[in-house]
């Protein structure tokens, strides 16, 4: 768990640069970090892992207050990503991904299977990338491998700072849904800074929104979406909520709630499975690619059909019962 208790950074010279932040991120919990440019979002991760000098308040990590402990060793225990992925550009993939259980002394064979592991988690063949340096890589791929080096040790919590900000969209929109399993399968505590309301609604359990150091909204993606705690926060969101909070939904939840129209072996139509997003399924249907869908189970099974009416009638129901504070 991460904790922030009354947090304040003022830098040499003056600025302010995060006022009283108060949040918690629990354990296993998948929270992002979101505001504009000079918000303050960099910095409350560096005072994490102690890279910057808490000014006011304390953060506490696990029990401990991170003033409190030992920065080498509290580091090892925290995955750190940032934009630029970091990787030393003279070391093989393998020696970067390695840096950290290297240090730890861990032996050849288990640094080894931990490599394959890893880079088959991130979706490259270990032994066609294991020789190769950071310039022989693809952008992408240079930031998954900064991924895997920050889980290599498998630290409990990650720190990630813009991971595929610099990456273009089509690549980043990959990136974050291939991240998303992968956390499936990892289950770290991580906070996760975006600039990107998209990116943050997708992808976090929670979001908390930050202006000028001060925490606007810390609360769950559907509440920053439907009741925004402030004018800021309204427009920071922007105008086309309902599309937006259609990432947060998927078939399965649709079919739980509005009967389908029955399906016939004569009707031409795509399949979509239960757990394709909305979001997906309103582009399929609204770029014409197909009128109707069929949803089918994991089996296969033909469940019924799917069209822009039943999703509408989903969304305004959902929009409308989300309660208001
Ligand atoms: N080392 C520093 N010294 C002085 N001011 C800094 C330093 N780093 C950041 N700042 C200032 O602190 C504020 C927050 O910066 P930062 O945390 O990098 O924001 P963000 O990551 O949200 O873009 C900005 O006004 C920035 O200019
Ligand atoms: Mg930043």
């Amino acid at each position: 768990m991460i904790e922030f208790k009354n947090v304040s950074k003022v830098y040499n010279g003056g600025v302010k640069a995060i006022d009283n932040v108060n949040f918690k991120v629990e354990n296993g919990e998948f929270v992002i970090l979101i505001g504009p440019s000079g918000c303050g979002k960099t910095t409350l991760l560096r005072m994490v892992n102690q890279l910057e000098d808490i000014s006011e308040g304390d953060i506490i990590l696990n029990n401990t207050s991170v003033k409190q402990s030992n920065k080498i060793e509290m580091r090892r225990k925290i995955g750190y990503v940032i934009q630029s992925n970091g990787l030393f550009p003279n070391m093989t993939i393998e020696k970067n991904v390695m840096i950290v259980p290297d240090l730890l002394g861990w032996d050849r064979k288990k640094q080894q299977d931990r490599f394959n592991y890893l880079m088959e988690l991130i979706g490259l063949h270990p032994d066609e990338y294991r020789k190769r340096y950071p310039h022989e890589l693809s952008g992408g791929q240079q930031q998954r491998v900064g991924v895997a080096r920050a889980l290599a040790a498998d630290p409990p919590v990650m720190l990630m700072d813009e991971p595929f900000g610099a990456l273009d969209p089509i690549i980043r929109t990959k990136l974050q849904e291939e991240f998303l399993q992968i956390q499936k399968e990892v289950n770290k505590t991580i906070l996760f800074v975006s600039h990107d309301i998209d990116e943050a609604v997708k992808m976090g359990d929670k979001v908390a929104l930050l202006r000028g150091g001060k925490m606007m909204q810390y609360d769950y993606p559907s509440e920053i979406l439907h009741h925004p705690a402030n004018d800021f926060v309204s427009e920071f969101v922007g105008q086309d909520r309902v599309l937006k909070s259609t990432s947060l939904y998927s078939v399965k939840d649709l079919v739980d709630e509005v009967s389908l129209d029955s399906y016939h072996e004569a009707d031409s139509a795509q399949p979509v499975n239960e757990d394709t997003s909305l979001r997906i399924v309103i582009s399929k249907l609204l770029n014409q690619e197909a009128d109707q869908l069929v949803v089918e189970d994991k089996q296969g099974n033909k469940k019924g059909k799917l069209t822009l009416e039943l999703v509408e009638k989903f969304l305004h129901k959902e929009v409308k019962e989300t309660p208001n504070r």
